[in-house]
């Protein structure tokens, strides 16, 4: 039997619709803008965004380094979360890619407030160095898929535009945040200066990020794109999945979001597990069982050998991500197979 693969939202396939989309694909050269479906996509998300452009990019992470790029010069501060993708798992890309030093701060659920970053910014002195640009991630991957508030966005937007400093989303995942929340993807486009959205996490596509921004932020994402490798020519049959993605894939993320509730749910009725049943808004769900004194690692193991594959997300925590190729019997099966591993493991249910 195929395994249940809950490590992540990126391990789905194109489906035979998207493949057929893909297959019918007008292209062109895109480094010369010229890919039809390149510039239909760019269009499209610009739109949703209410931005004024956009660029198809490989990857999140080239998304988010672009970004970082854009906004800043070598030397320059970037305030973000502790916890942060970018600032944990893009390969030191700031310092070597934009020659930047990243100031992380502690957050609450991957949230930062506006007085921790009015409080991080530098002064204007030779000596410190120039704080221009702070990041927030919505959805956040390692605090549960907690929803940035829409208020606090709000207050950072507020500030950032007062003292002339630019703000980044790492929206990987804000298809989700709009989905879950309601808020149109405009209203989050309209409090930062550039977004980046992954096409190929919970909606689908098989490769490829989008970002957003002003048409001068994007032609300037544009050359070093160029630059960094990124010119990917005929890439439109990669830009018509993510098209069809959209268009087909994204008000369904709302039964991922009650999927992976259901498995947060199932966990937390375990005495000694922890699940932040607050922070689990979106499609993925973490456990800790620091307190019932187990290790993932072992628990990544039972849990395979019952056909579901899992993620020690750090010695203690453990991630299970919900996306398109999971059903309700999948969870069915998996709920099982946690209940099986849980209690083998000697964990027993609160009363
Ligand atoms: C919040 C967040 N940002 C950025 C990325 C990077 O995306 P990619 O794997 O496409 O580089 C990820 C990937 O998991 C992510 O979770």
């Amino acid at each position: 039997m195929k395994p249940i693969d809950l490590r992540s939202d990126t391990v789905t396939k194109p489906t035979p619709e998207m493949r057929q989309m893909m297959a019918a694909a007008q292209v062109g050269d895109d480094v010369f803008g010229e890919d039809p479906s390149i510039n239909a996509l760019q269009d499209k998300v610009a739109a949703l965004l209410g931005m004024e452009a956009a660029l198809f990019v490989s990857s999140g992470t080239m998304g988010n380094q672009l970004a970082i790029r854009c906004h800043t010069e070598p030397g320059d501060e970037v305030i973000c979360e502790e916890n942060s993708h970018s600032f944990n798992y893009e390969g030191g890309g700031p310092a070597a890619l934009s020659g930047v030093q990243m100031r992380p701060l502690p957050g609450v659920r991957g949230v930062i407030s506006a007085q921790q970053i009015r409080a991080a910014v530098r002064p204007a002195d030779d000596h410190f160095p120039r704080t221009s640009l702070v990041i927030v991630e919505n959805t956040h991957n390692r605090a549960s898929g907690a929803i940035f508030p829409f208020d606090e966005l709000k207050g950072i937007s507020g500030f950032t535009r007062e003292n002339s400093l630019k703000l980044h989303m790492d929206g990987a995942r804000l298809w989700n945040a709009h989905i879950a929340t309601g808020i149109a993807l405009r209203d989050y486009g309209a409090l930062v200066d550039s977004v980046s959205l992954c096409l190929s996490k919970g909606l689908g596509a098989p490769v490829g990020s989008v970002l957003a921004g002003s048409r001068a932020f994007i032609t300037r994402a544009h050359r070093f794109r160029k630059m960094w490798g990124g010119g990917m020519r005929q890439a439109g049959i990669l830009a018509a999945a993510g098209i069809h993605a959209i268009d087909h894939h994204l008000a369904r993320l709302a039964e991922d979001h009650r999927r992976a509730r259901r498995l947060a749910e199932t966990f937390a009725k375990f005495a000694g597990v922890v699940v932040d049943m607050e922070a689990t808004q979106t499609n993925i769900m973490i456990a800790d069982v620091e307190k019932a004194g187990l290790k993932t690692q072992e628990l990544v193991v039972k849990m395979k050998e019952s056909g579901v594959l899992c993620i020690a997300f750090s010695p203690t925590r453990l991630r299970l991500v919900t996306h398109l190729e999971i059903s309700d019997a999948d969870i069915d099966h998996t709920i099982n197979v946690v209940h099986k591993v849980l209690t083998a493991a000697g964990l027993h249910l609160i009363d």
